[in-house]
């Protein structure tokens, strides 16, 4: 029962199959606290061998010399699942995961070349936005959850709204196709680089608005190189149905979060009247990529190709942007931004190369914008104008003061200029926004 309170506690007296059909699917259970009882255990081999393990109630990861537990999880185990371990409140990554295809635990990934167990590293925010529903992080504090018994899978009011009338909860099917498309774009477009606007916090976006006001998604052209794109709306967006259909095909036709599952062939059939086969087109149009091995990969081709495409589902470096829903009209900030990410991401100074006159316009024309001073403080850094770089990394703290890669950046900028004492305390106020 507790689990059906958490996700439709408002709606389950006049919803009730409703919100019992929704609390079992993956998106109502993709993130809470363990139940030891419903969990595997297992050890893991690797430099460090590590065990998985119940103990006086709780899930622990073991290694020789040290344990953590394994406090909440993120994923439904549909294909896989994630731990967090809490320090005080404190959330941190665990370097296992379950793996539901392969029925065993294993390191999660990016822990592979790991000597020494990494306990490290904090579950930042934007995870939990797409996993769970109203996870904030505590002020002042980039990874402490401001009420842990919050963390609970993604609730109705993630689509539906959270007015406290009725008569003001939206119906996504009912909105007008950009707004529609956007309920689901929220979590199901990652894109290559996504942005939060100036000014905005993605906590603010309600269903009903415009998403595109709050967030810039920048993606990879239409083109062979986008066939295989990490990301469910960009596959559709790309795909011939809807390119020529255009807005009479969305998430909505082929998945209702709460009924039951359509048939695919049917659906098909409502623009594709003679088809030119009997089978159901699903197993030739959308066929599955290689399966979830940790990162995002997608699992089913939503391209709709008319022959099965290669399936390669991490794509290199990008060779150009678009913005997802600005096309070719990104604001100079936003793609300069963009740029230089994938210039760190993949250490390519052309990209840098490329976002620099476009940053140092908008820090012109754009004052009073943290990012953007941020992400020119690290440019400048990693150039070794030092000076300048103190200066922007001042600017952007002064503007807002709890940025835990800001103050992280200000203090190795310090230290490599000597200035230690100072080096230090920007590095104090950095470790407390991650740790007790
Ligand atoms: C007091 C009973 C009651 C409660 C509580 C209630 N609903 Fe409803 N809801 C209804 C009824 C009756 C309808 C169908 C009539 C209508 O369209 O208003 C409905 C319709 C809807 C619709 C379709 C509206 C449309 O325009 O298509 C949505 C969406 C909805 N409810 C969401 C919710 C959510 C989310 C909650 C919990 C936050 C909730 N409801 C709580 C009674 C309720
Ligand atoms: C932009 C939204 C978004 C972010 C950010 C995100 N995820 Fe996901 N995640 C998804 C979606 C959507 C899926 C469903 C499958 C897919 O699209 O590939 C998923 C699937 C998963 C799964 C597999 C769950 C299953 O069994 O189906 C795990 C585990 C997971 N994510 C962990 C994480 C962790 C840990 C983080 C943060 C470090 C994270 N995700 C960040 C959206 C997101
Ligand atoms: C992931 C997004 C999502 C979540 C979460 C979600 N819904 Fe919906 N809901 C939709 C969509 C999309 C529709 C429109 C379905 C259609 O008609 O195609 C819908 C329609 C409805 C309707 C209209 C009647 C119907 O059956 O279509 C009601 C009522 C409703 N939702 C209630 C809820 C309640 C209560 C919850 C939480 C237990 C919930 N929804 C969670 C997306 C969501
Ligand atoms: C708050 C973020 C969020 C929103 C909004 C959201 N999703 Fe999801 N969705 C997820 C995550 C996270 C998963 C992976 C769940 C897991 O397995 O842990 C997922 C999984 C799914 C799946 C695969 C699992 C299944 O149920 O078969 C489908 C399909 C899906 N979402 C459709 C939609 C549609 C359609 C919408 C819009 C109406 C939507 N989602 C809105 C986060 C979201
Ligand atoms: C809303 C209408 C609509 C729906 C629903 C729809 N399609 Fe399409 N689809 C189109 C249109 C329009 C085209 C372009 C036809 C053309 O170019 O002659 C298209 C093109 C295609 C192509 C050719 C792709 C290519 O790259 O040449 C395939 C394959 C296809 N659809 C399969 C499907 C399958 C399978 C489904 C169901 C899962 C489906 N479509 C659902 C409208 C739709
Ligand atoms: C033309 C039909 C169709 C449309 C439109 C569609 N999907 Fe799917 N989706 C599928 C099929 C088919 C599967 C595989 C289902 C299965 O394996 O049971 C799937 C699976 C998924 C999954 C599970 C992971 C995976 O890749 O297998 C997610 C998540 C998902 N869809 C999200 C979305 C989102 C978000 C949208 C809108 C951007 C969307 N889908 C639009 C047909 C569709
Ligand atoms: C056994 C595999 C298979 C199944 C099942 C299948 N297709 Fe195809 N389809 C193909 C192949 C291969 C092509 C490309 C070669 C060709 O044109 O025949 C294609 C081409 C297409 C095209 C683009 C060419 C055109 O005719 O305009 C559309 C649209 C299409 N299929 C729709 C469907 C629909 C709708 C269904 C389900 C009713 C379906 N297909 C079932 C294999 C299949």
């Amino acid at each position: 029962m507790l689990f059906l309170l958490a996700v439709g506690l408002a709606c389950v007296d006049c919803h009730k199959d409703l919100v019992e059909r929704y609390a079992r699917t993956p998106m109502a259970n993709s993130s809470g606290a363990v139940n030891p009882a419903l969990e595997f255990t297992g050890t893991v081999e690797s430099t460090t061998r590590y065990e998985i393990a119940r103990h006086r109630g709780k899930l622990e990861l073991r290694w020789p010399g040290g344990q953590a537990g394994l406090d909440f999880f993120v994923g439904s185990r549909r294909m896989g699942r994630s731990y967090v371990y809490s320090d005080n409140g404190f959330l941190f990554q665990v370097p296992v995961g379950y793996y539901s295809t392969r029925n065993q635990w294993d390191l999660a990934p990016g822990y592979e070349h790991d000597a020494q167990p990494d306990l490290n590293r904090p579950i930042g925010p934007e995870c939990l936005y797409c996993h769970a529903t109203g996870a904030r992080a505590a002020k002042g504090t980039w990874n402490r959850l401001a009420d842990p018994a919050a963390l609970h899978g993604v609730s109705c009011e993630r689509c539906h709204g959270d007015a406290p009338s009725h008569d003001r909860l939206v119906n996504p099917r009912k909105l007008p196709a950009r707004r529609r498309d956007a309920v689901c774009e929220q979590c199901h477009l990652a894109g290559e680089v996504r942005l939060i606007q100036p000014g905005k916090s993605l906590d603010d976006f309600r269903p009903g608005q415009n998403l595109a006001d709050y967030l810039e998604v920048f993606v990879r052209p239409a083109g062979p190189e986008s066939m295989r794109v990490n990301g469910h709306a960009e596959a559709l967006a790309v795909s011939r149905c809807r390119q020529r259909a255009g807005d009479r095909i969305w998430c909505g036709s082929c998945h209702n979060p709460h009924a039951a599952a359509v048939t695919y062939r049917e659906m098909c059939l409502t623009c594709h009247t003679r088809p030119h086969r009997e089978e159901d087109c699903i197993a030739c149009h959308m066929p599955k990529a290689r399966a979830y091995d940790g990162g995002h990969a997608v699992f089913t081709d939503h391209s709709i190709p008319a022959l099965p495409t290669r399936a390669e589902s991490r794509p290199g470096e990008p060779r150009q942007l678009l913005s997802y829903f600005r096309g070719e009209r990104a604001s100079p900030r936003n793609l300069g931004l963009a740029y230089a990410e994938l210039g760190s991401r993949y250490r390519n100074s052309q990209w840098v190369e490329k976002a620099w006159p476009l940053l140092r316009a908008a820090a012109q024309s754009q004052p009073r914008d943290p990012a953007l001073y941020t992400r020119i403080a690290s440019i400048l850094a990693a150039d070794g104008h030092l000076d300048q770089a103190e200066q922007y990394y001042r600017r952007s703290l002064h503007l807002d003061p709890d940025q835990y890669d800001a103050l992280t950046g200000l203090a190795n900028a310090l230290a490599r200029r000597g200035r230690d004492a100072e080096a230090v305390e920007a590095r104090r106020k950095a470790r407390a926004m991650v740790s007790r």
